[in-house]
């Protein structure tokens, strides 16, 4: 097995997520030896490149280090680019020619990254099956969200891919499932006696789980437009970090056992009540700089009037006996004042608190970017000659604890998981369908109503709509 060597294709090697993440990505893994030996990269895509075009446009974002020339010079060298259509079954089998050319490339396990706009995505994953897996060795695919924009459009493409692949082929990235943090929830619950019993309804009042990005879409808007925030970041990454939070212990640390426990959090979940979302679009502020002038609509390739939101807040409920009647209030925007992604579990009041209503609730942190950080509020006796109870933090901060030690990007995780056929930190089949129909419902009504979201201003923290509708629900802001 140690000499069969791997084939990485990269379809949609000209794009933005190419340049930016995937050949980055395996150039790292590169130059720091976790790759099998013998892997060859191909790219492939529709204009007339070259390796060195791919090369002069992906550099930029590899964060080349002076002592790693002779290092980058060699790991281009195991680099190909063909170019081709995404539809025409003959560039396909040029394209497995070529793979079959490498040495050993007809014996080689070979990696498929679908790095491509969903119109595509149909046509190349059936190309591939028929004309690029007729080898000895192993084949995985790799995709990308957007899966679908609904339930039905999903179980759509789900059905088209499982008639291809069997599901043990199929990496479908949600990429917070590669962050440090995010990975962390399993050991800090799981490995720990102190939280456990503290883990339910009888002692959380509630848990927030935020993302807020301090930028708009930037001349993407087009784009973003199709998918809005609630697709674009809820539904996946939010949703990913609500069933790690929320579920039971599993048999064992193995990718079935894990994923079974999460889906079976979304199977208790409804679907969301718009009574309980707020939705929100930002407006430019006038005195902000650069970006900060425009507003979500002055993007010019934002359709005009489009009612898509770059914010939301949703209250959902898992309904098990652990969790039935807590809050899981996810909050996510963009153009808001900070960049931020934590999970925040405020605990229930002191009962009998003896110290005049001072206690403020415990809350536990786990903050996921940027400065990844555990911490836990909890009240102390001010220092002194007092016994006033004052509100303190336990933290444990990664980058001074960690000091020095490297924290792997996401995609350098999962992507090296791929190669090691590593599953657990992919979105399964049914994982996927019980996302959608949670959100389904809504985003139906939110775009069959036309229902205006509520306007933010660039760098503020959101509507003031979202703050009233945590605190209808039990959420205290602490100062
Ligand atoms: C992506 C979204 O999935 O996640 C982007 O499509 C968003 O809109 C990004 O900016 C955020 O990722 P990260 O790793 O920067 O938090």
């Amino acid at each position: 097995e140690d000499d069969v060597p791997h084939v990485f294709v990269v379809f949609g090697a000209s794009g933005d997520l190419a340049k930016k993440k995937i050949y980055p990505t395996l150039w790292w893994l590169y130059k720091d030896g976790l790759l099998p030996k013998q892997t060859y990269f191909v790219g492939y895509a529709r204009s007339d490149l070259s390796v060195q075009a791919v090369r002069d446009k992906s550099t930029q974002y590899m964060k080349l280090q002076d002592d790693e020339k002779d290092k980058f010079e060699e790991f281009w060298k195991y680099n190909y680019y063909v170019k081709g259509s995404y539809t025409e079954r003959t560039d396909f089998e040029h394209l497995n020619q070529e793979i079959n050319t490498l040495p050993k490339g007809d014996l080689a396990h070979r990696l498929f990254y679908l790095a491509l706009p969903p119109t595509v995505f149909k046509d190349v994953s059936s190309n591939i099956r028929l004309c690029c897996m007729g080898h000895e060795g192993w084949s995985r695919i790799i995709v990308e969200k957007p899966f679908g924009h609904d339930s039905e459009s999903s179980d759509d493409l789900s059905q088209h891919l499982s008639k291809l692949f069997r599901e043990d082929q199929i990496y479908r990235i949600d990429h917070y499932l590669g962050k440090e943090m995010v990975q962390n929830l399993m050991v800090l619950r799981f490995g720990n006696k102190m939280f456990s019993p503290l883990w339910n309804r009888d002692h959380v009042q509630c848990v927030v789980i935020t993302f807020k990005e301090p930028f708009g879409t930037m001349g993407r808007g087009g784009y973003f437009d199709e998918s809005g925030i609630i697709r674009d970041v809820m539904q996946n990454h939010l949703m990913q970090i609500l069933s790690l939070v929320a579920m039971e212990k599993p048999a064992s640390t193995s990718a079935e056992d894990i994923r079974d426990e999460k889906v079976k959090v979304l199977k208790c979940m409804p679907p969301l009540d718009l009574d309980n979302v707020v939705v929100g679009q930002y407006t430019g502020d006038p005195e902000g700089q650069g970006d900060a002038k425009n507003g979500y609509l002055d993007d010019p390739t934002v359709p005009k009037g489009s009612v898509t939101p770059t914010f939301a807040t949703a209250v959902v409920f898992v309904k098990t006996e652990r969790w039935d009647g807590v809050p899981f209030i996810m909050k996510c925007g963009k153009a808001l004042n900070e960049r931020k992604a934590e999970v925040r579990i405020q605990f229930k009041d002191v009962p009998g608190d003896i110290f005049g209503g001072q206690c403020k609730r415990n809350e536990l942190v786990i903050r996921v970017q940027p400065q990844e950080a555990v911490y836990c509020k909890m009240m102390v006796k001010a220092p002194g000659m007092n016994i006033n109870p004052e509100e303190s933090e336990l933290d444990l901060s990664y980058g001074a604890r960690y000091k020095g030690v490297k924290m792997p990007d996401a995609y350098e995780r999962l992507i090296l998981d791929v190669f090691c056929g590593a599953q657990l930190h992919f979105v399964r089949s049914d994982e996927l369908r019980e996302a959608w129909r949670i959100f389904t419902p809504l985003l139906h009504k939110l775009e069959k109503e036309k229902i205006k979201p509520a306007p933010y201003k660039y760098g503020s923290r959101g509507p003031q709509e979202s703050d009233d509708l945590a605190r209808r629900f039990g959420f205290i802001f602490s100062g």
